[in-house]
């Protein structure tokens, strides 16, 4: 049975237990109840009282929702504050002020603790050797960091200064890199020499070499490079520093840059459905307003608790709960450096064990793997580790299986802890439809309900509403403060992705199909519906993998790429290969598979690599020539084809792209 067909039998239901309820925040389905109330009555009234409440302005805000150039709206427009200064200076003086704000393990194992008034020196010194190489407010900067500290101190420190920064995945190659630099127009590159994952030393600085030399790249006047290892890598003389040169002398005290509320924060670049990557703009008011928040409503976070956010700094899970929200709201957090799966693929489970953590946030895919381990290896079984800390669990970035929902409540929660199934996007800068863990019954699945404020709906093609019960696209019906505030460069292609015309111009359309539960209206999401894939919670654009393929100009004539299941991954890549020589069968296939593959890892990333590729003399096109896609996904998923084909200009190409190789 698929996933989506159990959620739709599904009738378990968990209801938060009384203590629970009691000892939350938010207190039960009648104070969620009064939060949507109160918003639906005053909308701009509610969102000023939280404004005020959670975020400290040095100039407070007059205005709260300004719609006068919607869909770009502003939030707070008149207000200004620091989101360093929000993370960390406001706890001087404070109980908060000596407390741990992060504990980091790495890969090794070597653990660290880093107090907020000693984060608060390093973020000083770092952002006055930004402006010592000259960085001003405004500007940009990549940061290409592994997981730790210094990656959080380096985005802190731009925040610190106004400069924008624009984070990209470790993971990710150099024509990636190449293509964000010139995009963002940045002036400098934070980076390391090496990062460490699963014991094995990996290049970083290497390649931002490499993208800096393809060319174009003249705004970069500055690259400073952690040394995370004691292995020299290359440097270029005037242009390279590493931190510690860049560090000495450096006082530690920074006057926060008080910026305008929709200041941009930070570029995050993340797929679509062309081949471009969208370069997501955040604001600095509503965006930092919002991680805050949410850290108090989804993981009713307390004083004493010590949260685990398991997602990379890489990614926007990785801005909102582990460089932002964790800091504004002065929680514990832990940071790891390396894989869930070395030394063993119980490392999780012992890290829980051994630090306490009270909050668990992962990727779903995380958990399948990990109940595979389990079930071929019984010594990496959470049964093992005491896991009494934890309090609650949550998911992001993919739908979870029942199956997978349940052994992660039995098994690591012990049928005690809520599970926070959080549904949101890079575009929306935090939780948007997710249970309160003290109020929200909870069904395997599901994401459930909207935060307050937040007016989700489902609509057809046209905008208008849809019954629960029926299937639908999912849209946002009143802006929030955390949303998108614009592509960065690409204001049109801003409006036509989430503010399409034809749904009326002001309807955010997520992306995302969803249908509501006739009797609980509750939320399932149910997958893209446009060519976007989910890829183990990462986000990949079919035209990109498909623009990659064909890059390889000696090889490839025409490439098209769709998703089809996977148990592990959620979705997998699929590719249909048509090359300028015949098609190949057998060993050679698989040879030119692989070469493919290893193609489009360094073109994107190792992420992105096709787990399919089937080649065939051609695609199945309709007589204007258009690759019927459907049809595609059919034979990826191993589907007898039942479409009607007769539109075909070469109906026997399925056959044999039905062949795998
Ligand atoms: C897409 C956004 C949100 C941070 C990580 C991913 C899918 C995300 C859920 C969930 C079902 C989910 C959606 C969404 N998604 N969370 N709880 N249940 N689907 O951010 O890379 O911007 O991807 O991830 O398809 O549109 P992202």
């Amino acid at each position: 049975m698929s996933a989506i067909e159990s959620v739709l039998v599904e009738n378990r239901v968990f209801p938060p237990s009384e203590a629970t309820v009691q000892a939350a925040r938010i207190s039960g389905m009648p104070a969620y109840e009064a939060l949507c109330r109160e918003a639906e009555s005053d909308f701009e009234g509610f969102w000023a009282r939280l404004g005020r409440e959670n975020v400290q302005w040095t100039k407070p805000f007059t205005q709260v929702l300004d719609e006068s150039k919607a869909p770009f709206y502003q939030w707070f427009a008149d207000g200004e504050l620091n989101a360093s200064a929000n993370c960390l200076d406001k706890h001087v003086g404070t109980p908060v002020e000596n407390k741990t704000a992060i504990v980091f393990e790495s890969d090794d194992g070597q653990v660290t603790n880093v107090s907020y008034k000693e984060l608060l020196a390093r973020v000083g010194q770092f952002a006055n050797a930004l402006k010592a190489q000259g960085i001003r407010k405004g500007d940009r900067v990549i940061v290409y960091m592994p997981m730790g500290v210094e990656g959080v101190v380096a985005m802190q420190a731009c925040a610190r200064i106004g400069a924008t920064h624009s984070v990209v995945f470790g993971g990710f190659s150099a024509k990636s890199i190449h293509e964000r630099i010139l995009d963002a127009g940045a002036v400098a590159i934070i980076t390391a020499n090496y990062q460490m994952r699963g014991g094995k030393e990996m290049g970083l600085k290497v390649i931002v070499d490499e993208a800096l030399a393809m060319g174009g790249c003249d705004s970069v006047k500055s690259v400073l490079v952690y040394e995370r290892t004691a292995t020299p890598c290359n440097m270029v003389a005037g242009r390279d520093k590493t931190f510690a040169e860049a560090l000495k002398g450096q006082g530690t005290e920074c006057r926060p840059e008080p910026v305008n509320a929709e200041h941009p924060l930070f570029i995050l670049y993340t797929s679509g459905s062309t081949g471009k990557p969208k370069g997501v703009q955040h604001s600095t008011g509503g965006y930092l307003l919002w991680s805050k928040l949410t850290m108090d409503w989804t993981f009713d976070l307390r004083p004493e608790d010590l949260f685990w956010c398991t997602a990379d700094i890489g990614w926007i899970t990785g801005h909102s709960y582990v460089a932002y929200g964790p800091l504004a709201a002065g929680a514990t957090q832990l940071i790891f450096e390396g894989i869930p799966t070395f030394p063993h693929a119980g490392r999780f489970w012992e890290m829980i064990a051994k630090h306490k953590v009270s909050i668990f946030y992962t990727a779903p895919t995380a958990i399948r793997s990990l109940i595979k381990a389990a079930e071929t290896d019984a010594k990496v079984h959470p049964n093992n580790w005491n896991l009494k800390s934890l309090r609650i669990l949550g998911t992001v970035g993919e739908p979870i299986n029942p199956e997978a929902w349940m052994w992660y409540y039995r098994n690591v929660g012990g049928e005690r802890c809520p599970i926070v199934d959080t549904f949101w996007q890079t575009e929306t800068g935090g939780h948007v439809i997710t249970p309160l863990p003290g109020a929200t019954p909870l069904v395997p699945g599901s994401c459930t309900l909207p935060l307050p404020g937040i007016m989700a709906a489902i609509v057809d093609e046209t905008g208008k509403d849809i019954p629960n019960g029926s299937g639908g696209m999912l849209v946002i019906k009143r802006p929030w403060p955390s949303m998108i505030r614009t592509i960065w460069g690409d204001p049109e292609r801003f409006k036509k992705s989430y503010f399409p015309e034809e749904m009326g111009g002001r309807l955010y359309l997520a992306g995302d199909g969803a249908v509501r539960d006739a009797k609980t209206g509750y939320f399932r999401i149910t997958g893209r519906i446009d060519d976007v894939l989910n890829v183990s919670g990462h986000r990949l654009g079919t035209m990109e993998i498909e623009s990659a393929l064909v890059s390889k100009t000696d090889l490839v004539a025409e490439a098209a790429v769709v998703g089809r299941p996977d148990d592990l991954t959620g979705e997998a890549v699929c590719a249909f290969v048509v090359l300028k020589r015949s098609r190949p069968t057998g060993e050679e296939a698989k040879q030119i598979a692989n070469e493919l593959r290893n193609w489009v890892a360094k073109e994107i990333g190792p992420i992105a690599k096709p787990k399919d590729i089937r080649f065939g003399d051609n695609l199945p096109k309709t007589r204007s020539g258009k690759i019927m896609r459907r049809l595609l996904r059919s034979i990826a998923k191993g589907e007898q084809i039942t479409q009607d084909t007769t539109t075909l200009e070469n109906p026997g190409i399925l056959d044999q792209l039905a062949q795998t190789n």
